[in-house]
């Protein structure tokens, strides 16, 4: 497995456009299983998720193809309703998959999907409210048999939390289900909005993504679509710390603003300057950054979790102590021992993260936890002297394109090396 190798210490500034949204492509490239005619997916990031995706769609019996940043799918010719088991390991969020099978093929064989990188990630919302809208789901071996026999039909269905994969897994199987679906309590993510405008365009009839409630009035089938993938605010995150860890300058083109109000709030109470332009952002790093006495992660549009291992690389250093608390996954921080190696003082106790600011960090030899840890500790190293070394990059190669390519040309020295 290939690392990444990172001389620290050189400002980084420049321009950058950002990837389209890992959250966004994964369900809509669900979705066209749905749909039965040629789908055109536009601004299709270069993500090993993205290839298991095509992967999962292919052993489906579909057509899928990449050229260029547009993948083409064409669900026509779909043969069956079962997610290789290698695949589904391969990708946690290949669960989402399992709305549009049943939608379409009105069963699905999935395996219990594992992975424990951020905690247990059940599934139960997601299997409850299907049950709710006429599919029996039974366990055997780890694996999820899910059939409705007489077809889908909407139901009133009431989330205890706003989970993002239970809200997008509905409103697959809603679209195409007999009668209305109502989701209270839906989970707001633009990348959800993003998934109900693609279907909408193939059209379904979906309203109010981005609210609590989540009306879907079930169509007989749909058709084929062209679709545009929103840009990804957490990579767009994840640059701007880059940026605000070196002392640099950056502009980031393709944002979607409205999208990252609550991580615009950190830059700023860090001390960086953030101008908006239409969709650029202009980050200006501080001397040095200030601590923040507390930032929470919540569900949309709150401070994102995907967004925390960023926010605690960036703080561990800035002045004073700072704390984050991680209020969704359970066990979100596996990545804060690798960021000590660099010399952050972190201390970590049940959802909080404790961070005594440093003024330098130093470079190390790490390995990647998980996705958003991965990405950490590439902040991390791009503030370090003297180089570091990051292994298990293949995490970080599931939700970032090229992140290497993007980096050079702002002025890091940075490079893959396979091991
Ligand atoms: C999506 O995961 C994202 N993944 C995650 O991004 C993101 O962190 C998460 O939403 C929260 O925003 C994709 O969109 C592919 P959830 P998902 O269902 O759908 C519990 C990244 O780094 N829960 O909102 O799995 C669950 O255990 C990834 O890009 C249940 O208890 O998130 C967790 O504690 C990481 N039962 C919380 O809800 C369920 O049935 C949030 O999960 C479902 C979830």
């Amino acid at each position: 497995m290939s690392e990444i190798i990172i001389g620290g210490g050189k400002r980084l500034s420049g321009d950058l456009n950002v990837q389209g949204a890992k959250n966004s492509v994964l369900p809509v490239l669900a979705a066209t299983v749905l749909c039965g005619k040629e789908c055109v997916i536009h601004n299709c990031p270069a993500l090993s998720d993205v290839e298991t995706s095509i992967k999962i769609l292919r052993a489906l019996g579909c057509f899928a193809q990449r050229q260029g940043d547009a993948v083409t799918v064409n669900s026509e010719g779909i043969s069956g309703c079962e997610i290789p088991d290698s695949l589904m390991r391969e990708m946690r969020s290949s669960v989402v998959f399992l709305g549009a099978i049943i939608g379409r093929c009105k069963k699905a064989v999935i395996s219990s999907p594992g992975g424990c990188e951020l905690g247990p990630r059940p599934i139960d919302l997601h299997l409850s409210s299907l049950e709710k809208m006429g599919v029996t789901v039974t366990e055997e071996h780890g694996f999820l048999y899910c059939t409705a026999e007489k077809g889908l039909h909407g139901a009133e269905i009431n989330l205890v939390f706003p989970s993002v994969g239970a809200t997008e897994n509905i409103i697959l199987a809603a679209a195409t289900a007999k009668g209305i679906t109502v989701i209270h309590g839906a989970a707001k993510e633009p990348e959800i909005s993003d998934l109900a405008d693609f279907l909408n365009s193939a059209g379904a009839k979906i309203y109010g993504c981005g609210s609590d409630t989540v009306k879907i009035y079930g169509v007989e089938k749909l058709g084929g679509a062209e679709h545009t993938i929103i840009p990804d605010r957490i990579a767009a995150a994840t640059y701007m710390a880059c940026a605000a860890v070196t002392g640099g300058t950056l502009t980031l083109n393709g944002v979607m603003p409205s999208h990252m109000v609550s991580l615009f709030w950190l830059f700023k109470e860090c001390g960086c300057g953030v101008e908006l332009s239409g969709k650029s952002v202009r980050i200006t790093a501080p001397e040095r950054l200030s601590g923040v006495p507390t930032v929470r992660s919540l569900v949309y549009p709150g401070f994102p979790t995907d967004a925390g291992p960023i926010a605690v690389a960036m703080l561990s250093l800035a002045k004073g102590t700072s704390v984050f608390v991680e209020n969704i996954f359970e066990n979100r921080f596996r990545y804060v021992d690798e960021l000590k190696r660099f010399g952050a003082k972190i201390k970590t106790e049940g959802k909080a993260a404790v961070i005594e600011g440093v003024s330098e960090l130093s470079g190390a030899d790490c390995k990647a936890t998980d996705l958003r840890g991965g990405a950490a500790l590439i902040i991390a190293a791009l503030a370090a002297g003297g180089e570091s070394k990051i292994g298990e990059i293949h995490h970080i190669e599931r939700g970032y394109d090229d992140i290497a390519a993007a980096l050079k040309p702002l002025g890091a020295d940075i490079k893959y090396s396979k091991e």
